[in-house]
C-alpha cells in the first residue's frame, strides 16, 4: 500500500505507516536529516504538486500536515495582538485540500485550532492536532497535546528529551520538533487507513460476487458464505431486517409488537 504525506518533515506520519510495511512518498522543501526506511523523498515546494501527478501515482492514502505558524499567532492574542493575515497558511491548505478531495483517495488533513477560523471547522481533533478530511478514524486518543502545551502541563521538556536538550536547540529545529507528528496519532490513523482499505476490497469481491451469482440465478450465494462481508454490504445499503437476514441465512424476521423489536423466526435472535 502506498501513502502520499504531503509536508512530510520530520516523517510524523509516515514513520507509522511505514513500521505496518506501507510504502511512502514524502514531500517536503527542505531535505530531511534522514529518509527512513521504505519511504521516498521529494524535494518539491507543494503548490506545484497538482491533480494529475495524484492521480498518477496511485496513492491508497494521503496525509497532508501544512504548516500551521501563521495560524498559530492567532491563537496567541497577548504574544501576537496583530498577527499578519496567514495569507499562505491558508493558499498551502486550500491548494492541497483541492487536490485531495478531487482525487478520490482517502484522506487526512492537520493544522491547528485557530486555523479553523480561515478554513472551516475541523471535522474532528485528536488533543490539539485538529484533522479535515474524508477518513478520520472516529474514536482517537485525546490525550495528546501540540509541542509547547504538551510541555508546560508537563512541567519538563519530556516529550522530545531533557529539558536542557530541548532548550539548547536552534529555534528552527525546536519548532521542527513540536510540528511532528506523534506515533499515537499517526498510528491510530494508520490503522483505520487499513480498515478502510479492507472495507473497499470486500466491497469488489461483492459486487463481483453479486455479478457472478446473479447471472447464474443464484443471487448473493457469495455473500450469504461469507458471513464476515454482511456489514459491508448491509449497512451502506439501508436494507430491511428481513432482506439482511434472509441474505444472511438466518430465515426471515418477525416483528413483536410488544416490545416493538424484530427477532428471527428460526433462531429467535434479535434482528
Ligand atoms: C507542520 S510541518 C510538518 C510536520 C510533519 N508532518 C512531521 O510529522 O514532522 C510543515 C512542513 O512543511 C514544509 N513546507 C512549508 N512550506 C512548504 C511548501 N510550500 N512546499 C513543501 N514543503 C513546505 C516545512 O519544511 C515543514 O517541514
Amino acid at each position: 500500500m502506498r501513502l502520499l504525506d504531503l509536508f512530510c518533515g520530520r516523517w510524523g506520519w509516515s514513520r507509522a505507516f511505514a513500521a505496518r510495511g506501507w510504502e511512502c512518498v514524502g514531500v517536503d522543501w527542505n531535505a530531511p536529516s534522514e529518509i527512513p526506511e521504505r519511504c521516498k523523498f521529494l524535494l518539491l515546494n507543494v503548490l506545484l504538486i497538482d491533480l494529475a501527478y495524484v492521480k498518477n501515482m496511485h496513492f491508497d492514502f494521503i496525509v497532508c500536515s501544512s504548516p500551521c505558524e501563521e495560524f498559530s499567532v492567532w491563537g496567541m492574542k497577548h504574544f501576537h495582538p496583530n498577527p499578519k493575515y496567514p495569507e499562505m497558511g491558508i493558499k498551502l491548505f486550500n491548494h492541497s485540500r483541492a487536490i485531495l478531495e478531487a482525487s478520490g483517495v482517502p484522506y487526512v488533513m492537520e493544522n491547528v485550532k485557530p486555523a479553523q477560523k480561515f478554513v472551516g471547522q475541523a471535522d474532528s481533533r485528536c488533543g490539539s492536532f485538529y484533522l479535515w478530511g474524508n477518513a478520520i478514524p472516529p474514536i482517537m486518543p485525546q490525550g495528546i497535546r501540540k509541542g509547547a502545551t504538551q510541555m508546560r502541563r508537563d512541567g519538563r521538556y519530556k516529550r522530545h528529551g531533557g529539558v536542557d536538550e530541548q532548550m539548547y536547540k536552534a529555534k528552527d529545529v525546536r519548532a521542527a520538533n513540536l510540528a511532528t507528528i506523534p506515533p499515537e496519532l499517526a498510528s491510530c490513523v494508520a490503522d483505520y487507513a487499513e480498515r478502510l482499505l479492507e472495507q473497499k476490497s470486500g466491497w469488489r469481491k461483492i459486487s463481483k460476487a453479486a455479478t457472478l451469482t446473479a447471472s447464474h440465478g443464484h443471487a448473493w450465494t457469495g455473500v450469504r458464505n461469507s458471513p464476515e462481508l454482511m456489514p459491508v454490504l448491509a449497512a451502506p445499503q439501508g436494507a430491511s431486517p428481513a432482506r439482511l437476514a434472509h441474505a444472511a441465512g438466518r430465515g426471515t424476521p418477525r416483528h413483536t409488537p410488544r416490545s416493538g423489536s424484530w427477532s428471527h423466526a428460526r433462531t429467535g435472535l434479535p434482528a
